[in-house]
């Protein structure tokens, strides 16, 4: 086998009821600093059933639900001082990528004693620690549970920055597939779709290995299925997805993600549509340009999602957006001229097996849109 290095420092634990019956395992410290957005976690039950299992444990919790989509270094900072005026030891993300992101960038900025104004500056140095991590998702599409990537909002750059480090993977990964049940129809479809993305960009990654390439692949076997569910309204297997949603995340902690993530982040920038969902309407279009350099890594993508092309793909994602009244409004030509020159200065492209031309970026875009 060729050299590689597989590196996965989370515990993952799963199943029904694991955040209190699992307590044993994942109450790290003393005080938990609680870190959500304004509904979903208490909305799931997520925040209940934690607060419980501290409880249980004899642990104290602060509750700071601050964040919002695509969370900035304010709520970072926020964060940072809530940890801080409470003297919380540890911190538990519970809610969608956000939450979940929000608290491994408080977890950090707070143990290295980052200032605020250095927050984009500076980088986690390898095997620096962060305050440890728990990581509850309520949604299906994240990974960051089991990754050590932290997406950050910039407004001086105006678009996302990924914080990673080693020591910004969870310590614990608790999926309660319950938790999905109260998400609205469009979360659930965007976060099934970026999932769907981690595992189609990891597996072409130039970091791919034979380990990332099946679990990408067993990632789209598990997705697929219940994307066409959901697109004919019928029922969905939130389990499935819950766990395809975390092995797609376990690629991309090893790969990285690529071009149609660097593509998407202005989309959700200058135009609000929500992350899986730019990702989602671009992906179709990345398989074709993609297949050119890797024409058989590209029939085993298709072939694992029982798709015959690219255009079955395409027609997926858009009767996706149809049945869950999703489709967003196409930006202007203008604006996605605009948009090509941001995902080409990105580390993630330039990195990439094919370096894309402006023009073929151009194309990707027009495709999905
Ligand atoms: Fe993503």
């Amino acid at each position: 086998m060729d050299s590689l290095r597989f590196f996965l420092p989370t515990t993952i634990e799963s199943g029904a009821n694991c955040v209190r019956s699992a307590a044993g395992r994942w109450v790290l410290g003393r005080k938990a600093l609680l870190v959500t957005g304004a509904g979903a976690a208490a909305a799931s039950g997520a925040l209940a059933d934690a607060q419980a299992a501290l409880e249980a444990r004899g642990a104290g919790w602060a509750h700071f639900d601050g964040i919002r989509a695509n969370p900035d270094a304010d709520q970072v900072y926020a964060g940072v001082a809530a940890a801080q005026a409470q003297g919380c030891d540890f911190v538990v993300g519970i809610g969608g990528g956000s939450a979940l992101d929000a608290a491994k960038a408080i977890a950090w900025a707070a143990a290295a004693g980052v200032p605020r104004e250095r927050f984009f500056r500076v980088r986690p140095e390898p095997g620096e620690a962060a305050l440890p991590i728990v990581a509850i998702p309520t949604t299906c599409g994240t990974g960051s549970e089991v990754t050590p990537y932290s997406i950050i909002t910039s407004h001086e750059a105006q678009t996302k920055v990924n914080v990673s480090g080693d020591g910004l993977f969870p310590k614990v990964a608790l999926l309660d597939p319950r938790y999905l049940a109260s998400l609205p129809p469009q979360v659930l479809c965007d976060t099934a779709l970026d999932a769907l993305s981690h595992a189609i960009e990891g597996a072409y990654s130039p970091r791919s290995t034979r380990f990332t390439e099946a679990l990408a692949l067993e990632a789209i076997r598990t997705i697929v299925p219940e994307l066409v569910r959901m697109a004919h309204g019928a029922f969905v297997n939130l389990a499935q997805l819950q766990y395809a949603s975390t092995v797609a995340g376990v690629v991309i902690a090893q790969t990285g993600t690529g071009l149609v993530h660097a593509m998407g982040y202005p989309l959700t920038y200058h135009k609000g549509i929500p992350h899986g969902r730019a990702n989602g309407i671009l992906l179709a279009g990345y398989l074709d340009f993609m297949a050119r350099p890797c024409a058989a890594l590209t029939e085993k993508l298709l072939e694992a999602a029982s798709l015959r092309s690219s255009d079955e793909l395409h027609g997926l994602v858009d009767a996706l957006l149809d049945a869950t009244n999703a489709t967003p409004e196409a930006p202007s030509e203008d604006e996605l001229t605009r948009f090509t020159r941001e995902p080409l200065r990105l580390d993630l492209v330039r990195r990439y097996r094919s370096m894309p031309s402006p023009e073929e970026v151009m194309d990707i875009y027009r495709t999905g849109f």
